[in-house]
């Protein structure tokens, strides 16, 4: 008999919740709605995060922001992810956030948008570690769930602070923390530092999740030996490819990597993403959001340049239907298949 396989992450507990495997689905505005986690769920994940959500949209009370918390009844773990510099908002947030049934509060330090740094929330609070001190406190006296902090190293070179950040969050009740390894500086640019996602995991003895660049299995392998933080998160890797987190999670516990997916699996997945995106936003939306979310699944097979242009060109709901599934089922995208993406173009 086959001896069992040795997980490389054995997993933690948050609170009374297990987070096993360790292996999460980044949060992701635009892209990590309710449709696009339940595709990603299945996929051998430990936890998935809503969009980021601004505090202050809470306060507003709009219908969007409402729906930007849905969960599904079976969605667990799961943290519903807040962003502000004014306590009294997020405080109210993370109520908020309880109420829509989230297992954990995320706390944002990290988004290194304009709009959000200008209002001196997200990668912008890094800049002043009592601000980051005193919103955490406020947050975790408020709420009887655990509060995690998701960061970036610090604003730019010359001040990186992520050890400082991670004692921080550690002393004032944060229970998790994720490091995306860059700096705001940064933008998405350059390489994410492993290294420096490893500084916090030795500053702290809360569990270190490790954040940027995963593509697949063996980059998640080289994160964790470069750092050994507890658990890895996924983001833009994962958009039109959800099957890398099966690879990530294969990886992680010792198990062969799977085989890629056939045409006829990723036109069920692609197929499934775009009834759940109608079902949830209603057709209308969901038509813009295929736009966006389909031509990614397409990245990287052939004929995928001419897909998505003509795919941008495809307004009707059944058509975009018609047109994914000839470009998805057809093994070879020959000319013929793509001929038949161009008659549903408008
Ligand atoms: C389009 C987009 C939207 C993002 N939105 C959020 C967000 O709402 N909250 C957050 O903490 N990070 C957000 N991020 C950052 C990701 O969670 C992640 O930290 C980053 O993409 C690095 O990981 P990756 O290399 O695996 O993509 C976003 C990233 C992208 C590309």
């Amino acid at each position: 008999m086959s001896q069992p396989t040795q997980p490389i992450l054995p997993g933690f507990k948050l609170g009374k919740i297990d987070i096993n495997p360790p292996i999460a689905l980044a949060p992701m505005a635009g892209i990590t709605d309710l449709p696009f986690r339940r595709i990603c769920r299945r996929f051998g994940i430990g936890l998935t995060v809503t969009e980021m959500i601004a505090s202050r949209a809470v306060e507003q009370g709009r219908e969007r922001t409402e729906r930007m918390a849905e969960l599904d009844k079976d969605e667990s773990p799961v943290s519903i992810q807040i962003a502000g510099s004014d306590s009294k908002f997020v405080v109210d947030a993370a109520k908020w956030a309880v109420d829509h049934g989230a297992d954990f509060v995320d706390i944002n330090m990290g988004c290194p948008v304009k709009k959000v740094v200008k209002q001196v929330a997200g990668s912008a609070m890094l800049r002043d570690e009592s601000l980051v001190a005193r919103v955490i406190d406020a947050v975790v006296k408020a709420v009887d769930i655990p509060v995690t902090l998701k960061i970036r190293t610090g604003w730019d070179n010359q001040s990186k602070n992520v050890e400082n950040i991670a004692r921080i969050a550690e002393d004032n009740g944060i229970q998790m923390l994720t490091v995306h390894g860059r700096t705001r500086a940064q933008m998405f640019n350059g390489k994410a530092s492993w290294e420096d996602i490893g500084l916090a995991k030795q500053a702290v003895s809360i569990p270190v999740i490790g954040n940027g660049d995963i593509i697949d299995g063996e980059s998640a392998l080289e994160m964790i030996r470069q750092s050994g933080c507890d658990g890895v998160m996924v983001g833009r890797a994962v958009q039109g490819n959800p099957w890398v987190l099966a690879e990530v999670h294969a990886a992680i516990m010792s198990l062969p990597k799977p085989e890629k997916p056939s045409a006829e699996e990723v036109w069920a997945v692609v197929h499934e993403h775009m009834l759940h995106l109608a079902d949830f936003h209603g057709v209308k939306r969901a038509s813009k959001l295929v736009r966006k979310h389909v031509p990614w699944y397409s990245k990287g097979r052939r004929g995928s340049a001419e897909f998505r242009s003509s795919f941008q060109k495809v307004f009707e709901w059944d058509k975009q239907i018609e047109a994914a599934k000839a470009y998805f089922l057809s093994d070879i995208h020959d000319e013929e298949a793509m001929s038949a993406v161009r008659d549903f173009a408008a």
